[in-house]
């Protein structure tokens, strides 16, 4: 089981607006971290002792739609979660377990450690990181945001803790919208990071005064939208689901943009038989498991001259497996820790997204939902 797969990779870096270059990183050695497939027998051995493991601590696992289908099951079946970035969060503080494990990358870890900061929150591997959160580091961020004290300063869930905390909010793509169209119903200026194609998507859709920081997510910034045109005329029948981290040409020809879990309502809402899907492939299994009837093709993103050879798959999410999870359960490897002034600080701007995205369900309006919505 210690056999590891190394693949080639090129990947972006992020810019520092006004010049410079935030952060390279290395795919290549994330996928070399990648752990191999167990066998059948492997596999179900490591799913009994994780069900065992997980009562004898009072634990819950919370998983992403991007993580490999076994954890994705495991989760549902042992009474955790599998969700996209923000119903994680909002599951992992309301949940009365001790101990979170999350499997997820590492955002998603210090997320729920700064939401309950007295529960242990384990991860199967710490290096399982974001392109985006690695090209926005908290010094540069901080500078970006000295030089605009003007502008209300929203922040993707993909940063670290300490970018969080220079954050008057955090969004995940699921509520991104709502919460820009009430700060822009106040007459506030946006400054955003570090998703830019998420930035852009935002500004076209709510005509928000947006300034954005220049990160890309490594996976989605590669699905073409020459080559999804083609794609579509190959099936003219289908409807074209994209994750608004995705090119602005790829959104263009999207019938639906959407959080991870907003591709899973739309998928399950519309009559059709076939779907496009660009975003990762780790969303195939919850598409195909609850729609048995519809088809899912992965949209392309490897036209010529593409330097991708990711398969539309996040390296950073594959490195969470079933092992990895029995392993910090047994040991108590792999806590997750944030300085806790820093913690304290980043719980604002979750805990503001929280509270409006639960009022908006509750069905009240965002004028009088949002307290800290008037921060500068
Ligand atoms: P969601 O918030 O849609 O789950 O996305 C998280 C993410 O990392 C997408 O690449
Ligand atoms: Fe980050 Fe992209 Fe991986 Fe999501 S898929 S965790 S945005 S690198």
């Amino acid at each position: 089981m210690s056999e590891m797969v190394s693949i080639d990779f090129e990947q972006p870096v992020s810019l520092v607006p006004g010049g410079g270059v935030a952060a390279a990183c290395s795919t290549r050695h994330a996928w070399a971290r990648v752990p191999a497939e167990p066998s059948r027998a492997e596999r179900g051995a490591l799913k009994d002792r994780i069900r065992q493991l997980l009562r004898e601590q009072q634990a819950v696992l919370v998983a992403h739609y991007y993580v490999h289908p076994d954890l994705q099951d495991l989760a549902e079946e042992t009474g955790g979660l599998v969700a996209d970035s923000l119903e994680m969060a909002r599951f992992g503080r309301d949940h009365a377990a001790r101990t979170l494990v999350v499997a997820g990358v590492r955002f998603m870890g210090e997320s729920a450690k700064i939401l309950s900061p007295d529960k242990r929150v384990l991860m199967p591997d710490l290096d399982a990181t974001c392109s985006l959160d690695l090209g926005c580091p908290a010094e540069e961020f901080s500078a970006f945001c000295d030089q605009h004290p003007d502008r209300t300063v929203l922040v993707y869930a993909n940063t670290s803790a300490a970018v969080k905390a220079r954050a008057d909010w955090m969004v995940t793509s699921g509520c991104a919208l709502d919460v820009v169209r009430a700060l822009t119903a106040q007459g506030k200026k946006i400054l955003w990071a570090p998703d830019r194609h998420l930035g852009d998507y935002i500004r076209r859709e709510t005509g928000a005064d947006l300034l954005s920081w220049e990160g890309a997510c490594i996976v989605h910034d590669e699905f073409k939208g020459l080559e999804l045109e083609l794609l579509k005329e190959q099936h003219p029948d289908a409807k074209v689901l994209v994750h608004p981290e995705s090119p602005a040409d790829v959104i263009a020809l999207a019938d639906a943009v959407g959080s991870t879990a907003g591709i899973l309502n739309a998928a399950r809402q519309m009559d059709a038989r076939e779907f496009i899907v660009a975003t990762d492939t780790g969303l195939l299994h919850k598409l195909r498991t609850l729609n048995p009837g519809k088809t899912f093709i992965e949209a392309p993103t490897a036209g010529n001259g593409a330097t991708c050879k990711s398969c539309a798959h996040c390296p950073w999410m594959a490195m969470n497996d079933l092992a990895g999870v029995v392993r910090v359960l047994e040991t108590g490897a792999n806590e997750v820790h944030v300085d806790p002034a820093t913690g304290e600080r980043a719980r604002l701007p979750i805990a503001r997204m929280l509270d409006f995205t639960a009022a908006l369900k509750d069905g009240r309006s965002a004028a009088g939902i949002a307290p800290g919505i008037g921060v500068a």
